[in-house]
């Protein structure tokens, strides 16, 4: 055969595998509101920036009439290309072919691409869209996941994994993007569950559909497993683009730099917060006040709103912001925004990002809900986590810092770095009401005009402790500050933080709570 011939052959044959599972099934997936799996990697990355690889990889089961099956590419892409000129690895699972179900041959192509990753230290995406385990491949599936979940524990910590949930995902499908960093799920397209509602059925005689079991609200509102939200694929695939600009290529590095720019004009702090404790406002907005460009990137923005998490950038660097949101439960800590922060914090900490913590919440959520779901067990990982992280750890406490609380939120017994406070501050084991009617119970109780005395009570309670000066004269808060101040006491504290150096006793690994 001459070159010519050899090269028209090779045309060729790519030609009939880049049909995928073919016209008909992809005239489905079109008219699911999906794009194809190819389709998605190029409007990912840099435009001709993608390089495939495993095109011609075929697989190999020979049981239930799979010998004369062919799957184009055994139902994955995989490949490396560009993201603002930087290498990324990816792969998209391809519905068209079997569901996008995963076979011996597929999980391999996905296991190669990981390894890659891992070595060279870039990014993993994943692009899921898969009807889980193949059915047909038995046993060679199961170990196919299991080899993959291996790989992205194994890169946890190292390079950042995303994950996007772009069709019905099931079983294993759904397990590595719980092990990854960052699940992104689109409305109407992405459905995640261990088992559909036609088992759900069979098993437990419950009737609900794929939307209502695991549809993109569902994660990001009510089971927390995805970060992202959107409501189509193209804006989704901008918020990848976008978080990526924020994260370090792997944990040797520092995020890329940008240049410095002041908060927008319209956020101006000192007309955010009001002054009476009990009044809400939307801590958003004072991260908008402080951050460059008022540019804040908020993350699982849907669930546990009661904690506010995501990245910013202070002088052009990224900086993870935590905050407690007094607009929604007085911004108290209960157990799911301990888990959003918890794993924020450890997100931040693996991966050089420093951490800024905005403080103005009552304490740990009571009731008997909160303390039978593991209130004790949850509330403790942020502990753990805050603990743990040794990047540049920076709180500012604008207005309650009560009990459990207190300590929790980075404070200076959690080795924060720098303490600030507002002198809109309130730094005690409860608010001036509970504490009042506790300590004072039986002067309360005896007095002629109980109300009267209780009212004394608290005002003499809020004086001697609702402040932040009584925690200031024992030097767990540095300074405190005017609200205009803080821009520039974060920027300031950070830059004396950028050669941080934290030891901690060697171990293996620790064991958080779970
Ligand atoms: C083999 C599969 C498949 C699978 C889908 N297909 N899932 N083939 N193994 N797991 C095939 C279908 O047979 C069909 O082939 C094509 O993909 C499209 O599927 P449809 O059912 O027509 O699509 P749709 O109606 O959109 O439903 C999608 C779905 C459903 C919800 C994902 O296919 C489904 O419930 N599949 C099974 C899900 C599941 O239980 N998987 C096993 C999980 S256990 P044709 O040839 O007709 O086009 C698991 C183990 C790992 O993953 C656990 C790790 C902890």
């Amino acid at each position: 055969m001459s070159l010519k011939r050899n090269i028209l052959d090779l045309r060729k044959r790519k030609e009939k595998v880049l049909q995928g599972g073919g016209e008909k099934a992809i005239q489905k997936q079109v008219a699911m509101g999906k794009l194809t799996a190819r389709e998605r990697v190029t409007s990912i990355l840099d435009e001709d920036s993608f390089h495939e690889y495993d095109l011609f990889v075929e697989h190999e089961a020979r049981d239930f009439g799979m010998e004369k099956k062919q799957l184009h590419g055994d139902g994955v892409i995989i490949g490396t290309g560009t993201i603002y000129g930087e290498p990324v690895c990816i792969f998209a699972q391809d519905f068209t072919v079997a569901g996008g179900s995963l076979g011996l041959m597929h999980a391999r192509k996905i296991t190669k691409i990981m390894d890659h990753a891992l070595k060279m230290r870039v990014p993993l995406i994943g692009i899921n869209d898969s009807g889980g385990a193949r059915i047909q491949e038995g046993v060679n599936s199961l170990a196919g996941y299991g080899e993959i979940f291996f790989r992205n524990t194994l890169a946890s910590g190292v390079i950042p994994q995303l994950s996007v949930i772009l069709g019905p995902c099931a079983g294993g499908a759904v397990y590595s993007p719980a092990l990854t960093d960052f699940v992104f799920v689109v409305e109407n397209i992405s459905k995640m569950f261990i088992t559909g509602p036609e088992v759900i059925k069979t098993v437990l005689g419950e009737e609900i559909s794929m939307e209502e079991l695991g549809g993109a609200r569902v994660h990001s509102e009510i089971t927390g497993n995805a970060h992202f939200y959107a409501q189509s694929e193209y804006e989704c695939f901008e918020q990848i683009k976008k978080l990526l600009t924020f994260i370090p290529w792997h944990n040797g590095k520092k995020a890329k730099a940008f240049p410095p720019k002041p908060p927008k004009p319209e956020y101006k702090i000192e007309e955010i917060v009001p002054a009476d404790p009990t009044q809400p406002y939307d801590i958003r907005n004072v991260i908008k006040a402080i951050s460059d460009d008022s540019d804040f990137f908020e993350i699982m923005e849907n669930f546990a709103k009661n904690i506010v998490i995501g990245f910013g950038r202070m002088n052009g660097e990224t900086v993870g912001f935590v905050a407690n949101q007094p607009m929604v439960l007085a911004g108290v800590l209960d157990c799911d925004s301990s888990d959003k922060a918890a794993r924020f914090i450890r997100y931040c900490d693996s991966f050089n990002i420093p951490i800024v913590t905005l403080e103005d919440m009552p304490g740990y959520l009571p009731g008997v809900d909160q303390e039978h779901m593991g209130v004790i067990r949850h509330g403790a990982k942020i502990l753990y986590a805050y603990s743990e992280a040794t990047v540049p750890k920076i709180t500012v406490i604008i207005r309650k810092a009560y009990g459990g609380g207190y300590i929790a939120m980075n404070s200076r017994h959690m080795k924060a770095d720098f303490m600030f406070a507002w002198p809109t501050a309130e730094i005690a084991v409860m608010g001036p009401e509970g504490a009042a009617n506790i300590i004072f119970r039986k002067e309360i109780m005896n007095a002629e005009d109980p109300e009267a005395m209780r009212k004394e009570k608290v005002a003499e309670y809020k004086e001697k402790f609702a402040n932040p000066y009584v925690a200031a004269a024992k030097g767990y808060i540095d300074t405190v500050i005017e609200p205009e101040e803080t821009r520039n006491m974060l920027l300031h504290s950070i830059e004396v933080s950028n050669n941080k150096v934290d030891r901690r006793p060697a171990k293996k690994h620790g064991i958080p709570p779970f």
